[in-house]
C-alpha cells in the first residue's frame, strides 16, 4: 500500500504527521520571533491568530477608543486579528486603511472581512516607511508587534506622524522579542519627530503606548497642554 510504504508516515501515523508538522510550524515560528529580521512569514500565519498576553483587543481599544465616522490606519494588521475588531466599531461611515508589505496578509484579512460582511477595511500594499497617503489623512493609526520589524523605526514614526490629523492618535503594540522596541526607545524615537507618548498600559515587555502629535495639546482637549511634555520619556 502507498501510505504504508511511506517512511514519514509509518511510524507516525496521521496524528503524528500533524503534531509533527504543528511543531515544525511553532519552531520556524519561534525562531523567527527570537532571530529573524524578516517580515513575519505569511506561512506561519495561524499563530498570528493566538492573542498574546497583555496585548489582548480589549486592551488596545482602552488606547485607540475608536469612533464611529473615523478613518483610520493599521500598519501590519497579519491576518486581521485586531482589524476584524476595529473596523465594526467606525461604522458605515468610517474606514480602516490597512497597510502591509506582503500581499498574502491583506489578502487573508480581506477574505475574513467578506466573510464577516465587512465592507470598510481598504488594503494597500506598501512599505511603511514610505505611505501612499497625503499628509493629515487618518483620525488614528495602529501598529501591533509590527513596528519593531519595520528595517528603519524613525522612517516609518515620521511618515505616522506626517499621515496623522494634527488632533490623531497613534497606538503602538509591542511585544518581548528580538524586534521589540523598548518603551524609552519609541519614547526617544517618537519625540525626535514630533510625536509624544501620553500613556503606556501593561509592562514594558508586552505593552500598548498612546501617542499624539506634539501640537496636539490646547486648553479644551483632554490632553491640553501636551505639547509641553514632548520631551517626556518613560523608564522601561
Ligand atoms: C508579527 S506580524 C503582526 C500582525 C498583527 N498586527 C498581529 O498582532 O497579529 C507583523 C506584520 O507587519 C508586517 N510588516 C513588516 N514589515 C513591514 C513594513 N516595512 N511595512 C508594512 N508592513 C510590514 C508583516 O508583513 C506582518 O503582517
Amino acid at each position: 500500500m502507498r501510505h504504508a510504504s511511506s517512511p514519514l508516515r509509518a511510524p507516525f501515523g496521521k496524528a503524528g504527521i500533524w503534531a509533527l508538522a504543528g511543531a515544525s510550524a511553532a519552531a520556524a515560528a519561534t525562531a523567527w520571533w527570537v532571530t529573524d529580521s524578516a517580515p513575519y512569514p505569511y506561512a506561519q500565519h495561524r499563530l498570528l491568530d493566538l492573542p498574546l498576553p497583555f496585548l489582548s483587543w480589549e486592551r488596545l481599544a482602552e488606547q485607540l477608543q475608536p469612533l464611529p465616522g473615523e478613518r483610520m490606519l493599521e500598519i501590519g494588521p497579519g491576518t486581521g486579528l485586531q482589524s476584524l475588531q476595529v473596523a465594526p466599531r467606525l461604522g458605515a461611515d468610517g474606514r480602516l486603511d490597512i497597510v502591509d508589505i506582503q500581499q498574502e496578509m491583506l489578502d487573508h484579512v480581506m477574505r475574513r472581512a467578506a466573510g464577516s460582511g465587512l465592507d470598510t477595511i481598504a488594503p494597500t500594499l506598501a512599505d511603511a516607511r514610505e505611505l501612499p497617503f497625503d499628509d493629515a489623512t487618518f483620525d488614528a493609526a495602529y501598529l501591533v508587534t509590527a513596528l519593531g520589524e519595520i528595517p528603519d523605526v524613525p522612517a516609518a514614526l515620521s511618515e505616522l506622524r506626517r499621515v496623522l490629523k494634527p488632533t490623531g492618535r497613534l497606538v503602538v503594540g509591542e511585544f518581548f522579542d528580538r524586534h521589540q522596541i523598548r518603551p524609552a526607545a519609541l519614547a526617544r524615537q517618537a519625540n525626535a519627530v514630533g510625536l509624544h507618548v501620553i500613556r503606556q498600559s501593561g509592562p514594558a515587555l508586552a505593552y500598548f503606548a498612546l501617542l499624539r502629535p506634539c501640537t496636539s495639546g490646547s486648553a479644551d482637549r483632554p490632553h491640553a497642554g501636551a505639547a509641553d511634555r514632548c520631551a517626556v520619556t518613560i523608564d522601561s
